[in-house]
């Protein structure tokens, strides 16, 4: 079967037009000389791709990986090695990336696209993940990318158009918000939705710790403003969104997901404050340490969430629902998860907890070889918005509604995707960039 033949079997067929036989044999890899193998390429060549790349090629059934991209060269080599390593007791994963099918630069996520992979792997920081999407959309090609989805307004809008086109021509999409896939949390936001705990009265959720990486390389290491920031890239807000974009989601979309009973809930409006109280040397670009944000739902239901990047404090990475009858703790409750109801019952998770990140990714592809239907961009992308709207908050000093800042939110992206490019965010002389300053820094465009 030729390449694009067997993209267009794995996009078009669903679980409608195979007939049960077609189907186990699908499943039980009867298909022979490896017909039924998924082809896969990785984009952005870094610690979660390299662990989404492997965790695709464990997923049931044979995958092979065809063709991998990055911008920087050392980063894919590292990568390959990688994935080699992780899969070398795995016999149904293959690995075949030729020399031609190693891409560098700007434009290697276009050329894994194109070269006749089945799924792609985003896993860039999230700036690139619209214009990424887009592309493999358009391409009929199925998507596996990780949170967040973007890094402002105008970046989700582009994600929600493509879920719709990915919708129309049956392609599936997975997002690496792998909560969605952890025991735990399925059974607690199930017995939740299910109204055993009674109604939900208010959340809290925190992504407090000591920060990430420091930079990974200093000026006189680079070639330009664009390696420098991209080398460094967690620290600029256009390409990660901030911490409270870049991590503090996972705990943000929990809440959302908690409202979600009757169909997916996103905050209305939200207010908050933030800063850079610690982490103030250049070095660190532009994004704050802090943010704390009050974020308001339809129903009048208040979500707190804090989240914080300063060593020797209190740290927690955990989401706790109040409702009518007790407390919901995802974490921190004794180091598990589990219900405390005020009439003095303790019902702990007793489950068992497989590795989401390993599920997330045997759902995904069993869905892809099952035809069936499968988005997770939708919530993705309003969870990655309402990660942009409370830094929108924290940044301006503002209250903002969810409307106004998926709307009139300003884009933070460059235009210019080169070596050499002027970036709107670049330092001034001494190597300081601006920083936001509530009260006076602007988030929306004039209505
Ligand atoms: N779901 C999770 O729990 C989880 C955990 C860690 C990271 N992540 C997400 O995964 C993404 C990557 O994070 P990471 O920790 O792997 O970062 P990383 O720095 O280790 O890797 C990012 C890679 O992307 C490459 N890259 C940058 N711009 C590119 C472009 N335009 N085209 C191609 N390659 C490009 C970099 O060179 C680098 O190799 C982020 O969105 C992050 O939030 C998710």
């Amino acid at each position: 079967m030729s390449e694009p033949t067997r993209r267009d079997f794995l996009k078009t067929t669903s679980v409608a037009t195979l007939g049960a036989g077609v189907l186990s044999s699908l499943s039980s890899g009867a298909y022979a000389a490896g017909e039924d193998t998924v082809r896969i390429g990785l984009v952005g060549c870094g610690g979660r791709g390299t662990g989404a790349c492997a965790q695709a090629l464990k997923s049931p059934g044979r995958v092979r990986l065809i063709a991998m991209g990055d911008v920087f060269r050392d980063q894919l080599d590292g990568s390959l090695r990688n994935v080699e390593k992780a899969v070398e007791n795995d016999d149904s994963a293959e690995i075949s990336v030729a020399e031609e099918t190693k891409f560098t630069g700007f434009d290697a996520y276009k050329q894994v696209i194109d070269s006749g992979v089945d799924v792609v792997i985003l896993a860039t920081p999230p700036g690139f993940r619209p214009m990424m999407l887009e592309y493999a959309v358009e391409k009929g090609v199925h998507v596996f990318m990780e949170k967040p989805v973007a890094t402002d307004a105008p970046g989700v809008r582009q994600v929600l158009a493509a879920a719709k086109k990915a919708k129309e021509k049956g392609l599936k999409i997975g997002v690496g918000l792998q909560r969605h896939h952890q025991a735990p949390y399925q059974e607690f936001v199930g017995r939740i939705h299910d109204g055993e705990f009674g109604d939900v009265r208010a959340l809290r959720v925190y992504w407090n710790g000591g920060g990430v990486w420091d930079p990974r390389r200093t000026r006189d290491q680079v070639k330009s403003e664009m390696e420098y920031q991209l080398r460094n890239w967690y620290y600029y807000t256009w390409l990660c969104g901030d911490h409270i974009c870049e991590q503090h989601i996972h705990n943000l979309d929990v809440g959302n997901w908690v409202m979600s009973k009757d169909g997916w809930q996103f905050p209305v409006k939200a207010n908050g404050m933030g800063g850079r109280e610690v982490r103030k040397d250049p070095k660190y670009g532009e994004i704050f340490d802090h943010h704390a944000v009050e974020y308001t739902y339809a129903d009048g239901t208040v979500m707190m969430s804090q989240c914080r990047h300063i060593r020797n404090c209190w740290n927690s990475v955990t989401e706790h629902v109040h409702t009518t009858k007790g407390i919901v703790d995802f974490g921190g409750r004794r180091g598990g998860y589990g219900a405390t109801l005020f009439s003095g019952e303790d019902i702990p998770y007793k489950g068992k907890s497989p590795d989401p990140y390993q599920v997330e990714h045997d759902d995904l592809f069993t869905a892809i070889r099952e035809g069936k239907d499968y988005s997770e961009a939708e919530y993705g992308a309003m969870s990655t918005m309402t990660a942009i709207l409370g830094r929108m908050c924290t940044y301006s000093g503002k209250e903002i509604t969810m409307k106004d800042a998926l709307e009139r939110g300003i884009g933070i992206m460059p235009t210019d995707f080169s070596w050499d490019a002027k970036l709107p965010n670049a330092p001034d002389a001494n190597g300081v960039y601006a920083v936001a300053v509530p009260g006076v820094t602007e988030v929306l465009e004039k209505a």
